[in-house]
């Protein structure tokens, strides 16, 4: 009998990940983010990682009209933004200090790290779709990541 769905993901609520805000924007031109923690590296030559995006989310449809986003790497202190992307639409960006990428997706101020990504695949996955980012230019900064373990937000040493 497959697992449920509240187990599987309290189950996997012990994995401890980063935590990201993924950027991307539709085809009119309208920004778009969400907070993510299933993003993986996969390759290094080429650069690829991947990202996995809920069919029922409002920037779903971005990501096969834009072919472009951007997975920013959130600090510790930056819990404030992981809740604000984590809530369906709304205008998220409103007071956000960020900047137009290389790609024109959105780099968040203050961000551990950045990486942006051109469209380089995807597979139907469940309610979720994986796609692959082929990474055109990324950025890290010496500062202390954002946790995310059992369901709350974490620094290190907690
Ligand atoms: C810590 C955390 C990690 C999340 N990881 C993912 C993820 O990897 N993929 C995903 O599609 N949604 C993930 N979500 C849920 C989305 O952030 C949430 O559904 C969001 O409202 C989607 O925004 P949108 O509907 O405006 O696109 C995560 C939420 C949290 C709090």
């Amino acid at each position: 009998m497959p697992i449920e769905k509240s187990e599987l993901r309290r189950v996997m609520g012990h994995f401890a990940t980063g935590v990201t805000v993924i950027t991307t924007f539709r085809k009119s031109g309208e920004l778009h983010g969400l907070t993510a923690n299933a993003f993986s590296s996969v390759s290094l030559v080429p650069p690829l990682i991947l990202i996995c995006i809920d069919k029922k989310a409002e920037s779903y449809p971005c990501f096969e009209e834009s072919r472009v986003f951007t997975v920013n790497i959130l600090a510790s202190g930056q819990e404030d933004l992981s809740r604000r992307f984590a809530v369906s639409g709304g205008a998220k960006f409103e007071g956000v200090s960020y900047r137009p990428g290389a790609n024109g997706a959105p780099i968040l101020s203050g961000a551990l790290a950045y990486l942006e990504c051109n469209l380089a695949g995807s597979m139907d996955a469940g309610d979720h779709t994986i796609y692959l980012g082929e990474i055109e230019q990324a950025e890290a900064n010496d500062v202390a990541p954002l946790l995310f373990f059992r369901g709350g937000y974490r620094a290190i040493g907690d």
